[in-house]
């Protein structure tokens, strides 16, 4: 397991996941399609809307505390990075609001923002579904200092996707923000410029992750584990 930034508040965190074990089951699988290649993965979904599922227990991975010393210092870098210039954000709906809303303001430079909404890739073990823009940008990104900022990178497919379709428009520079970024479960070769913390492949809530659109509102980061039987 390897984390980044100060690692002392993630350390005893080795609860198993009933999600990531049952996943197939609770997620099902998903077919996911390229523009230009077609292909057919099995990807269990993160992030299911399971409406009246109530959750056992939570842990901590994240305390807020380290959260905040976290998106300071990826503002400090972005206001390095980008000295003299603005930057354009964009938040991936709905997850990322929080972070987004916490790391614009430390951002020290002449900022604006936006959001874009995504579907999920599809329902069920038959699912065919694609990645598509199901809320488009309100203004023209040509010519920008773009970030994309996520709440959490995972397989990659979202943002791969997004950013073939941002780079079609032209900005003037293109880098991805995630304050999470779980490399184990990629399936895409993209990587954000910008990352909170790597975090190992746990179920998290929290901060603007959920879970059937559940704990968004928590200040800190958790782990999540369902009952095994997997009733609620
Ligand atoms: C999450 C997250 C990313 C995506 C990452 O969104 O905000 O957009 O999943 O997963 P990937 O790397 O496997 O593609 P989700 O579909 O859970 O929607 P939400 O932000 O509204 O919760």
């Amino acid at each position: 397991m390897r984390l980044e930034g100060d690692s002392s508040s993630l350390g005893g965190v080795v609860c198993l996941s009933a999600i990531e074990r049952d996943a197939p089951a609770l997620f099902g699988a998903r077919a996911y399609d390229r523009v230009s290649d077609r292909i057919a993965i099995a990807v269990p979904r993160k992030r299911e809307r399971m409406a009246g599922t109530t959750v056992a227990a939570r842990k901590v991975l994240i305390r807020r505390t380290e959260i905040e010393k976290r998106v300071r210092a990826v503002a400090r870098q972005i206001t390095r990075d980008f000295k003299g210039e603005r930057v354009h954000l964009i938040g991936v709906l709905k997850g990322a609001c929080i972070f987004l809303s916490d790391l614009v303001r430390e951002i020290d430079l002449e900022s604006s923002i936006d959001f874009i909404a995504v579907s999920s890739y599809g329902r069920g073990k038959e699912s065919s579904g694609q990645v598509r823009v199901l809320k488009d940008l309100d203004s023209s990104i040509a010519g920008l200092n773009v970030i994309l900022v996520e709440d959490i990178l995972d397989t990659g497919l979202t943002l791969s996707y997004l950013l073939r379709v941002l780079r079609q428009r032209r900005p003037k520079t293109l880098r991805v923000a995630a304050l999470l970024d779980k490399p184990s479960r990629r399936l895409k070769p993209v990587e954000a410029n910008y990352v909170g913390f790597k975090i190992p492949n746990e179920f998290v809530v929290g901060y603007g992750l959920d879970y059937a659109e559940r704990y968004r509102n928590l200040k800190d980061v958790y782990v999540l584990q369902l009952p095994q039987d997997g009733t609620h």
